[in-house]
């Protein structure tokens, strides 16, 4: 039975100041964290097509992007490196320190001290067949001769300055061993983020497109989460944090609310929701075809994720955020 009509839930909605004092905040600009991708040369600001208002940007230009988005108040960038020339089998270049991702690093630890720098720890972006790891002799990935590598790419990352290392290529034990490799090299104090629940997922196309790291044959269904096992997903995240991870991510986020939902309700670690490029290049598209305004979806989309529970928000939106999320 109703208490109607002395309860009325439209008193609180009346104004604007009620509906903003009893509801939940926008999450302010520290929580958010614009990933880059980054390109060799000078003087290049290439657009991605699919991912409008995003580049590939060579170091310099990269340097310079970042002044708004610091000054605007975003807490951090993850870097992702693009190799269009130069790919190998082993993905080795991952962990050479004169690299694109480690010099990146290093510029912008010189010009923004304060940035939070998070780094892509992966090989699909380097390899030339596209996969996360090391290939076998049958073609599979081989997980185990995969760990070493990862390992020395985080520390290369870290010795260029990264605060935290974000290991996103799935292979069981990852995180352990980074840790291990990390604390071998005197650096027990670099943040791990782990991708810990990362779904094989068909909302990464920009980014493939963008990071040319589609696999040349087959799918990642072998070593990314399969959406239809959410009792795996979380399992994914909870052996992460076994292993020594001091974030958790849940990765593509809008579409997998209920699992960023159950790890806050079962963990204390800091969640990350990974705002995908296809999550982004389904609401341009929404946009423009006259769905509805820009902003007011990217606002709406933005306070699922923190209503779900995550704390840190990866997404392409983060160099729009004065235009998106200041003032009304
Ligand atoms: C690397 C990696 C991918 C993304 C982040 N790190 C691509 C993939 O797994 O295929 C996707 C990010 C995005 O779509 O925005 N493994």
């Amino acid at each position: 039975m109703s208490n109607f009509p002395q309860m009325r839930l439209r008193r609180l909605r009346r104004t604007k100041a009620i509906r903003d004092m009893v509801g939940l905040a926008m999450p302010g600009p520290e929580k958010f964290v614009w990933p880059v991708f980054v390109v060799d040369g000078q003087n290049k600001n290439i657009p991605i097509a699919t991912m409008p208002g995003q580049s590939r940007l060579s170091i310099d230009c990269l340097s310079t992007a970042l002044e708004p988005v610091v000054k605007s108040g975003v807490g951090g960038v993850l870097v992702f490196g693009v190799l269009d020339d130069g790919k190998m089998a082993s993905g080795d270049y991952a962990f050479d320190d004169n690299g694109l991702v480690q010099t990146a690093v290093r510029r912008i630890r010189e010009r923004y001290p304060e940035l939070l720098i998070m780094t892509d720890v992966c090989l699909c972006a380097y390899t030339d067949h596209g996969h996360c790891g090391k290939l076998d002799a049958s073609g599979d990935v081989d997980n185990d001769a995969t760990l070493d590598i990862l390992g020395k790419v985080a520390v290369s990352h870290a010795k260029a300055g990264a605060d935290c290392v974000a290991p996103s290529a799935m292979m069981d034990g990852q995180v352990e061993n980074i840790r291990d490799a990390l604390a071998a090299a005197g650096m027990q104090d670099v943040i791990l983020m782990s991708y810990s629940t990362k779904f094989c997922s068909a909302f990464y196309g920009p980014f493939r497109d963008a990071a040319s790291s589609s696999p040349a044959a087959g799918g990642r269904q072998t070593y990314q989460a399969p959406f239809n096992d959410p009792r795996q997903a979380l399992r994914e995240s909870f052996l992460d944090i076994d292993e020594g991870a001091d974030i958790l991510m849940v990765k593509p986020s809008l579409i997998y609310l209920d699992i960023i939902c159950q790890l806050r309700s079962e963990t204390d670690l800091p969640i990350a929701a990974y705002n995908v490029s296809g999550e982004y290049a389904m609401l341009h598209a929404y946009a423009e075809k006259g769905g509805g305004e820009l902003r007011d979806l990217v606002r709406e989309s933005v306070m699922a994720l923190t209503r779900a529970g995550a704390d840190i928000i990866i997404t392409y939106w983060a160099n729009q955020y004065n235009e998106i999320f200041r003032a009304e």
